[in-house]
């Protein structure tokens, strides 16, 4: 391993190492609930109903070698001290019980698995379920941090984790401490405390090797699982890049890089199965030896005529049944402390606060006309790079502001800020003169429509994602947001319609349309208020005049704020805003600032100038009679 590998993967490795120890009681604590559910009285019948069949399984495991020694006394004939009934039987007939016992012995264990499943598949949905829904409440900070690949690795392990968990202890665990406590009773009051004394020393042995072994191979796994994780962050990542990578004709370097991952993998995992071996190996050596020593024990016994044969098969018959449940002990230890590594990162998640919460008892935002207001607000994402500093202004109610800037300048923040995706550090935001943060989200994102500056769809039709803005909404007013928002021809254009895919995230349809989508879905939802982000891309001239009058139309007797890239939508704006760098240089309306000369003016004599020559490509195209979307970078 390099050294960069090293300090790559020591800290967290570290930091899971320390929770590991005191995490175990927290896993049970935090999956009892689930378990045991209080509104659930069905669930709570099958844990007890399971319990039952448990200790009925139990039984019959002991049970099942005595028939088999009886028999074997009866026909070696050294029986002398045989229950009555037992005699009468004969040795058929307990051949007979023999099968019955072990025929039942099965049936108890497996209708207790069965009636145990429901309980545990409840647990691993709800718990899945509430990891879902947290994951939405934290903030757009995290997800933009973290890697959605790892994240959904995370969560995959952790409900495989948390069904082992439960599975092991309550099928496996309990069930073999129950069994341990009845052979040793056994082996002390049919045999002799050497017989009961040399099954606890091994078992005591068995169980230390297996605990150092195994947290010997804990590391070696959680090596293994962060080189999967990470392997499989670079394979999605790679995927989701598809485009980039062609353009950089970058496939072996990707190739390269995805196999490096899964070189560390490999070895990982080589490593993995080397010490399951060696833990397995010592394992039965450790059974075995323990084997041999209560059977010597039985044949001097034997010899001296304390024991019979059949207690020599008892004694075997016993161990060997026995075997199996501790080989389960061992991993019962393993699969817990797994899976405790596993659940703990998806309780990490669970665990971690939404940056942005709801105060308690926060009223819902009481829109009257929606007056919009950024008081002096200051924000960064990171404290060593202020982003907005000191931004104010006022969105009357149904009127339009407009706010056009440099790339980088700091626009679409203010939307997400207005969005509550992030608080401003400083200063404050309200609509109607409350204060966005003293309010529910809820309410206040009821409130805004967002149409951003890059749309993401879902991999879905294209009547799902404008139906998305308003989940109740008929055909018919889906198809009527489609035409406002100018996308119904296109929409008619293609095969299938609204039923259409359009691909992950919306890959299958041009940014122009992709962005009308957007608009229709927002049209549906109605709201008072309105963000249009406008796309960086150039859109020909013609799809761009189409979102205009589309864009016009949804902002009609809505509070606006448009962030504008193309000066000539916004020349009616009621005020338009220059932010550079944070701040808020020129304000006023469009004539205003081209009569101050400043920034703004060279912006407009700049973009003018490019639509001049595009509208010149336009001319020249058509009189060749062709009809030619050109598209210009402005
Ligand atoms: N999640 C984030 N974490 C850290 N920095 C960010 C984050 N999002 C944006 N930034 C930075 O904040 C600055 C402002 O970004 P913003 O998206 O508001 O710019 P913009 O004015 O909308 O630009 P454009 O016209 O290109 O859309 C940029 O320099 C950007 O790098
Ligand atoms: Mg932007």
């Amino acid at each position: 391993m390099t050294p960069h590998h090293k300090s790559h993967s020591a800290q967290p490795s570290t930091q899971n190492k320390i929770k590991a120890e005191a995490s175990l009681a927290t896993v049970v604590k935090h999956l009892w609930p689930y378990i045991w559910p209080s509104d659930r009285g069905d669930l709570k019948a099958r844990v007890l109903g399971a319990l039952a069949l448990l200790f009925a399984a139990k039984f019959v495991t002991i049970a099942v070698p005595y028939s088999f020694k009886w028999a074997t006394d009866m026909l070696t004939e050294g029986k002398t001290d045989l229950p009555l009934p037992v005699i009468l039987a004969g040795p058929v007939a307990l051949t007979v019980v023999y099968t019955a016992l072990r025929v039942s012995m099965q049936f108890f264990t497996q209708a207790r698995d069965a009636l145990f499943a429901a309980v545990a598949m409840n647990a691993v949905r709800r718990i899945a379920n509430e990891v879902f829904v947290h994951l939405h409440q934290l903030s757009l900070r995290f997800h933009l941090e973290r890697k959605t690949g790892g994240l959904t690795r995370v969560l995959e392990r952790g409900r495989e984790a948390i069904q082992q968990i439960v599975r092991m202890s309550m099928l496996t665990g309990a069930p073999t401490v129950v069994e341990f406590a009845l052979i040793l009773g056994v082996f002390f009051f049919q045999f002799d405390w050497r017989y009961a004394l040399t099954v606890i020393v091994m078992i005591a042995a068995y169980l230390k090797f297996t605990t150092i072994a195994t947290d010997w191979r804990i590391s070696i796994r959680r090596n293994m699982n962060e080189s999967d994780t990470d392997a499989n962050t670079k394979a999605i990542d790679s995927l989701l890049n598809y485009e980039t990578v062609k353009y950089f004709g970058a496939e072996a370097r990707e190739a390269a890089r995805y196999d490096r991952s899964m070189e560390r993998y490999e070895r990982n995992s080589v490593s993995s199965y080397v010490s399951l071996a060696v833990l397995n190996s010592g394992q039965g050596l450790i059974f075995s030896i323990g084997l041999m020593v209560v059977m010597i024990l039985c044949i001097n016994g034997i010899r001296n005529g304390t024991n019979t044969i059949g207690d020599f098969v008892l004694i075997n018959a016993m161990m060997i049944q026995l075997y199996q449940p501790l080989n389960f002990m061992g991993m019962v230890y393993r699969e817990i402390k797994q899976a405790v590594i596993d659940i703990e990162m998806m309780f990490d998640i669970l665990g971690q606060n939404p940056e942005i919460k709801d105060k308690p008892d926060a009223p819902a935002l009481q829109v009257d006309r929606a007056a919009v207001a950024f008081e002096d607000v200051h924000f960064a994402y990171d404290p060593n790079r202020q982003i907005l500093k000191g931004v104010s202004f006022v969105v009357p109610a149904g009127r339009t502001l407009a706010i056009v800037g440099p790339s980088g300048a700091g626009k679409s923040t203010l939307s997400r800020l207005l969005f509550r995706f992030y608080a401003p550090q400083k200063g404050r935001i309200t609509i109607d003169g409350q204060d966005i943060a003293s309010v529910t989200q809820t309410s206040l994102r009821d409130a805004i429509g967002m149409v951003p500056q890059d749309t993401v769809l879902f991999n879905d039709t294209i009547g799902y994602n404008i139906r998305y803005g308003r989940w109740n909404a008929t055909d018919a007013e889906v198809e009527e947001a489609a035409r406002s928002a100018q996308i119904d021809d296109f929409i008619k254009s293609v095969p299938n319609g609204y039923k259409a895919q359009v691909g992950e995230r919306g890959l299958k349809l041009s940014g122009g349309e992709k962005q009308r989508v957007a608009i229709a879905r927002t049209i549906l939802k109605s709201p008072p208020i309105l963000i249009l982000d406008e796309a960086t891309s150039a859109l020909d001239t013609f799809t761009e005049r189409e979102i205009q009058v589309a864009l016009d139309r949804v902002s009609q007797g809505r509070t606006t704020l448009v962030i504008a890239h193309r000066l000539s939508t916004i020349i009616n704006a009621d005020e338009i805003l220059v932010l550079d760098k944070g701040e808020i240089v020129e304000r006023g309306r469009h004539e205003e600032l081209l009569e101050l000369g400043g920034v703004y003016r060279a912006m407009w004599n700049r973009q003018r100038e490019v639509d001049a020559a595009q509208e010149a490509l336009r001319r020249a195209a058509e009189e060749e009679g062709k009809s030619v979307r050109v598209e210009i970078e402005a």
